[in-house]
């Protein structure tokens, strides 16, 4: 195997360094010492970092991987590289680790190989080759509230199929059962300003999270949702500080923002809100490692109706531009109805207000057509209802739009909270799909 990888560059003139740092970011954080101008795949291999690989020789592309912090400390792109990597992989950080030699300190991360088994861990003769990534020992990334206990996971699976019955109260079930699994995940090298302020009003304020080293690293904004009459970013001290932990871990600045609620702030307030934050992240998020023009706004539930409107209805979008370069709609209300079976019905009224015939202009899904960038939709196998099809709704006219249909995920197994509670826990069902989406909008 070893001999298959490429002889290391010409020694760099000059190099001050005694040793580098290599961040397996996917392997749990774990973070090694190499003598300069090391093959990224050899020290993955003599440290057991955990790339994957196959050929070690440019052949077979198993290996390709993101380097999250520290691209500039990377050598030349090779030929046999290119034949992996398009251009637009290149420069949002890809390479190939039987291909890259290394100058200085890297942080690295890949994607866990798909598990070809039910098992809940994964199983290889060589551990270099585990999928250990962000995820404990238990828990098998393909497979929801595989991060469980047993007894929750079963919980958990038998919840889906009633969880329009008490949504409340499934909801709470769902926290609780990933609490102690999130508040575990190691933190070193991650960083988070809070409660800094975009507008006036007390709810107006973000937090952002972050790793050390990071710059001009591509940013997620995320809504969190509540039926637009409540919910704060911080549902309980994990969630949703998982969800954008998720994102800094591989390399993403995170940005989770609080905004006012309806009776106070109806239609579009929330999707104002969602201006004024994107306009504040727009001007400040270079400091925290962050690049302006890479902005992915991501919503959820009800903050996906702010996210979508901000992104595409006329009557939101400032004039200037919505200044993103993606959007993410995760089990969203993209459809305002005061159907019988909308157990948020009540909290449309509040929000949109109590004459119907403005529903259709209010809907997000009215205006599909008018987005201009890349958008990523996402929604739980078991959800509140018709928020599912309102997704799908939202995606097909895109796609009729565009010709194309966009990026959709259905989520098998998870619910409406679950699908985001579960961020951060070793189950990477969507995560590894938005991280990859983030990186290179699409
Ligand atoms: S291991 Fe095959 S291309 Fe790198």
């Amino acid at each position: 195997m070893d001999a298959n990888l490429p002889a290391g560059p010409a020694p760099i003139a000059a190099t001050a360094l005694a040793t580098i740092t290599v961040t397996f970011v996917s392997n749990g954080g774990k973070t090694v010492s190499a003598p300069p101008d090391s093959n990224l795949l050899r020290v993955s291999l003599r440290e057991k970092g955990g790339i994957p690989f196959k050929c070690g020789g440019g052949i077979c592309g198993t290996c390709r991987c993101h380097i999250d912090v520290g691209i500039d400390n990377t050598d030349a792109v090779k030929d046999k590289e290119r034949k992996h990597l398009s251009e637009a992989d290149l420069a949002a950080g890809y390479r190939m680790a039987c291909q890259t030699f290394l100058r200085g300190d890297v942080s690295v991360s890949w994607q866990p190989r798909p598990s070809t088994t039910s098992k809940a861990a994964p199983t290889s003769a060589d551990p270099s080759m585990t999928n250990a990534s962000t995820t404990p020992a238990s828990a098998n990334p393909d497979q929801a509230f595989s991060a469980l206990s047993p007894a929750d996971r079963a919980r958990m699976l038998a919840l889906g199929p009633v969880w329009a019955r008490d949504i409340g109260g499934n909801r709470d079930q769902v926290l609780k059962a990933y609490m102690p699994i999130l508040a575990a995940t190691p933190r070193e090298g991650l960083t988070v300003a809070r409660d800094l302020a975009y507008g006036n009003h007390a709810r107006q304020r973000l937090d952002v999270y972050s790793r050390t080293g990071l710059k001009d690293a591509p940013v997620v904004v995320f809504i969190h949702g509540g039926a637009f009459v409540r919910g704060d970013k911080d549902s309980n001290p994990e969630v949703y500080a998982n969800f954008l932990r998720y994102f800094s871990r591989h390399g993403i600045v995170g940005v989770n923002v609080e905004y006012r609620l309806a009776p106070e702030s109806v239609y579009p307030g929330g999707a104002e809100d969602v201006g004024a934050a994107v306009a504040w992240v727009r001007a400040n998020i270079a400091a925290h490692g962050g690049d302006p023009s890479r902005i992915v706004l991501i919503g959820h539930s009800a903050g996906g109706s702010h996210a979508g409107a901000y992104a595409c209805d006329p009557a939101v979008v400032p004039r200037a531009g919505h200044g993103l370069a993606g959007l993410v709609l995760i089990s969203s209300r993209l459809r305002v109805d005061v159907l019988p079976g909308n157990p948020n019905a009540g909290a449309v009224r509040i929000y949109y207000g109590e004459n119907e015939a403005h529903y259709e202009e209010r809907s997000v899904v009215t205006h599909a057509a008018r987005l201009d960038i890349p958008v990523f939709l996402a929604a739980a196998e078991f959800e509140n209802p018709y928020l599912d099809a309102y997704t799908a709704e939202f995606a097909a006219r895109v796609a009729m739009a565009r010709g194309k249909m966009p990026r959709f995920l259905h989520l098998r197994g998870h619910n409406h909270a679950s699908i985001v509670a579960h961020f951060d826990s070793g189950e990477e069902m969507l995560g590894r799909e938005l991280v990859e989406f983030v990186r290179n909008p699409r």
